[in-house]
């Protein structure tokens, strides 16, 4: 577990996870809007499960909008050929410009944030910075990108989920936006349960196991049967630092 400086409680300094369960105590709901010029692509993700239930218990609210709406001339068109030369387009400043500033009259956004490959890496500890945040405003990229100028102007972080080229940024805004909505205090059943997940204390998760005890010759280990809990618990620290040292051993040595 990695501490991290700032919040301090008393003479007591707070590690995140700890600082997440108690910031949790606090918060209310949170918005985000998603600027697309493909919402289709956008709907589905959030319409079911986990993010669903979180949005109809008033947790969370996603608002998807379509860029086109701001398009210029009769075609609404939103992109343009490059400066200088070059293959694909470019989204074009104006309706980038005036959709973010009809939405900044209405909020004030923590972040906004353009989804990009040359963003930085996307990691739990961003999802968990992310989830304490009240309004989030997300931009998709789509064709070469966005111009240079509302980055500079409006953007104030960048994130990619990877290192590969997605065809736009709603998918990459999806695993973002699931991945910060299920940490919003009251979205899961158990409302310390997400912070059991692989990557919490930068170690991947231990197997688990459900019924039947035994499966075609293969049984659960016996430990996980024998009712005694602080056992239970040292061995899946042990079996999560042995899984990621074989597979991930990059996160022990942050
Ligand atoms: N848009 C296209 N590819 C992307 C990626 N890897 N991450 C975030 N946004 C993207």
């Amino acid at each position: 577990m990695v501490p991290l400086g700032g919040l301090e409680i008393g003479q007591q300094k707070l590690s995140e996870k700890e600082k997440m369960v108690s910031f949790a105590k606090n918060k209310s709901s949170m918005r985000i809007d998603i600027i697309s010029v493909m919402p289709e692509l956008l709907h589905s993700p959030f319409e079911h499960s986990i993010m669903k239930r979180a949005q109809d218990k008033g947790l969370l609210e996603v608002v998807v909008h379509n860029l086109r709406d701001y398009g210029l001339g009769k075609h609404k068109q939103v992109d343009d050929y490059q400066f200088g030369g070059g293959a694909g387009m470019v989204m074009m400043c104006e309706p980038l410009a005036n959709c973010i500033d009809d939405l900044i009259k209405e909020r004030t956004y923590d972040e906004i944030i353009f989804l990009t490959p040359d963003g930085e890496r996307y990691r739990q500890s961003i999802a968990n910075q992310l989830s304490l945040k009240d309004n989030l405003l997300f931009i998709c990229g789509h064709y070469k990108g966005i111009d240079e100028r509302i980055r500079e102007q409006y953007v104030t972080r960048e994130i990619s989920i990877g290192d590969y080229v997605l065809s736009g940024g709603e998918l990459a805004a999806a695993v973002v936006v699931d991945s910060i909505g299920r940490l919003l205090p009251g979205v899961l059943g158990d409302e310390q349960s997400a912070l059991t997940d692989s990557f919490q204390d930068d170690l991947l998760a231990p197997p688990v196991y459900t019924r039947p005890a035994s499966f075609r010759g293969q049984d659960v280990p016996e430990i996980l049967l024998s009712g005694n809990t602080p056992k239970i618990e040292d061995w899946r620290y042990e079996q999560a630092l042995a899984r990621t040292q074989a597979r991930r051993p990059d996160l022990l040595e942050g």
